[in-house]
């Protein structure tokens, strides 16, 4: 396990709120799973068993919720769960009054807890419902993306998007503990990694040393990292906002360094409609115009700038044209909301950024025109193909295969097409979500999921071919393309297995190759994305 991060104290320049929570709250990294940060909660709480209201998407759910809860029931807490779509779309006030309808509606009160389990989405919003219902409940943070064990999670910053502005509206709220279990971060997409390690290096830059030093050494998309250098990293980063965020909690001063390359990352990001870059890319490009001002500034030498650039830019970036008018427009509309001038955060060194407001025009427009030419290259690997992600879904019985009538169905085990789907992935690029249950509620959900995330379904439905109007209705409804596949050929067999209800809903059937019918409906979808 790593080492609890360790706040240094310092004078702060603010009061600490919530009784100097910020300086005392517990925030641990391990390179362990889920169970880990289930324990660490009970651990935390003692004897107190308060009721929690879990938040998290459903796509999180998915893979963590039934053992974090599980772990929790365990030892006798009343869990109720809540969860909803992914995406930044659910940052909204309808969102948090739909989670304040569950907790009154479960009757919690102020001494209960919620615990928000997700990515920076679902830390916001579930820090939010918790600082407004009832006054003010504890909450604490589950991230299980990079960006939010590094930076959403951390620093109580908690809220959700107004129709006219991203984050408006929220509350400075500290969750009483922040648990990141990394070793969830073994199955994040490489973009998240790539959009994650902004903040990452937004970081190093700012504390400088060991930090940036690794960096250095290793590149700054922690994506192309060896596991165990990223997990050494993880924590140290997330140290720098940490202590930051101990001297100066509601953004007085200090913690306004941490918008270092937001500024132009921000614009990036609203002139793009919020759909091109991830966040952390935005920053990527925001941080390598900040250096740019730096130097063209003479805060920074020539020779150090150009060693940042020369890392900075080896970061996969997806391309984007974008005029350096509607960049400065949208940098105007910022400078609205900060009383009139804008606040360049910018580096005089390595481990040393200020704050700087006077920054002549022309040369802000002179940075937008390279900056809307960088974003116009873009580079191979971002704007080339991403990994397709498929959801594999067997019904019931199916996880008999091998002593099932194997003179039907074969002598493959489950287990057997478990590892030949995740090879023939692996060998294709190909993401994998494999998933047997005998139940048709189970399975119907997990088709509804697969909205949000899946570019392709391959669906054995077993049984439920021949009866199931509910699999075939979820199946029309979600829209990503499906492959209906069967072990034997059911054209050759009874007459009522003889009639597929799904098949008039799905983009092809595959019957009597056994496993090889699974692998051909992944190529097929593969060429089909
Ligand atoms: C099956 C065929 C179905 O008729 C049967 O109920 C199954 C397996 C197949 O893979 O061949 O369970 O889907």
């Amino acid at each position: 396990m790593v080492p609890e991060s360790k706040l240094t104290p310092r004078t702060p320049l603010n009061p600490p709120v919530n009784g100097g929570k910020q300086d005392k709250h517990p925030i641990r990294f391990s390179d362990e799973g889920i169970e880990w940060a289930a324990e660490q909660v009970v651990e935390l709480l003692k004897e107190r068993r308060p009721r929690v209201l879990l938040v998290s998407d459903e796509l999180v759910a998915l893979h963590y919720a039934e053992a974090f809860v599980q772990t929790l029931t365990r030892k006798g807490f009343e869990v109720v769960t809540s969860t909803f779509p992914p995406g930044e779309s659910q940052k909204t006030f309808a969102r948090i009054s739909s989670l304040l309808d569950s907790l009154a509606l479960e009757k919690f009160a102020r001494d209960d807890l919620v615990i928000g389990l997700g990515g920076g989405v679902v830390t916001d919003v579930a820090g939010f419902a918790a600082a407004i219902y009832s006054r003010g409940m504890d909450w604490i943070a589950v991230p299980t993306t990079l960006l939010g064990m590094v930076d959403a999670a951390i620093g109580g910053k908690t809220g959700v998007d107004h129709p006219l502005e991203k984050n408006l509206i929220g509350a400075f709220h500290q969750p009483l503990a922040v648990f990141a279990p990394m070793k969830l971060l073994d199955t994040l997409e490489h973009r998240q990694w790539t959009a994650g390690s902004a903040e990452v290096v937004k970081a190093g830059l700012l504390a400088g040393g060991e930090l940036w030093n690794m960096i250095a050494e290793h590149g700054a998309d922690l994506g192309n990292w060896d596991r165990s250098a990223a997990v050494q990293i993880i924590p140290k980063s997330a140290r720098v906002k940490i202590e930051i965020v101990a001297q100066d909690e509601r953004e007085a001063g200090l913690r306004r360094l941490l918008n270092f390359g937001h500024t132009f990352g921000h614009a990036l990001e609203s002139v793009s409609g919020y759909s091109t870059f991830l966040h952390g890319e935005a920053v990527f490009l925001g941080m390598r115009a900040a250096i740019r001002l730096s130097q063209s500034l003479g805060f920074l030498a020539e020779k150090v700038a150009r060693s940042i650039e020369e890392i900075l830019s080896q970061v996969a970036i997806p391309f984007a044209e974008i005029r350096p008018d509607e960049l400065l427009e949208a940098l105007l509309h910022d400078k609205k909301h900060q009383a009139g001038k804008l606040n360049w955060v910018l580096l005089e060194d390595i481990g040393k950024a200020k704050i700087v407001t006077d920054i002549p025009p022309e040369l802000i427009r002179e940075t937008a025109e390279w900056l809307c030419d960088v974003a116009g290259k873009g580079t191979v690997q971002a704007s080339g193909k991403q990994r397709i992600r498929i959801l594999v879904l067997n019904g019931p019985n199916l996880n008999l295969m091998g002593t099932r009538e194997p003179e039907i169905y074969g002598q493959d085990t489950y287990e057997d097409l478990v590892a030949q789907l995740r090879e023939f992935a692996e060998s294709h690029e190909i993401d994998l979500l494999i998933r047997q249950s005998n139940v048709e509620g189970e399975l119907i959900s997990l088709i509804h999921a697969a909205r949000h995330w899946a570019d392709g379904i391959v669906i054995n439905p077993g049984a439920y071919t021949h009866t199931s109007v509910a699999i075939r209705d979820a199946i029309a409804a979600v829209r990503v393309p499906t492959i209906e596949v069967h072990l034997s050929d059911i054209s050759q067999r009874e007459e009522f297995r003889k009639v597929s209800l799904v098949a008039p809903v799905c983009a092809g059937q595959i019957v009597g190759k056994g496993i090889g019918g699974y692998l051909e409906a992944l190529e097929e979808l593969g060429i089909r994305n």
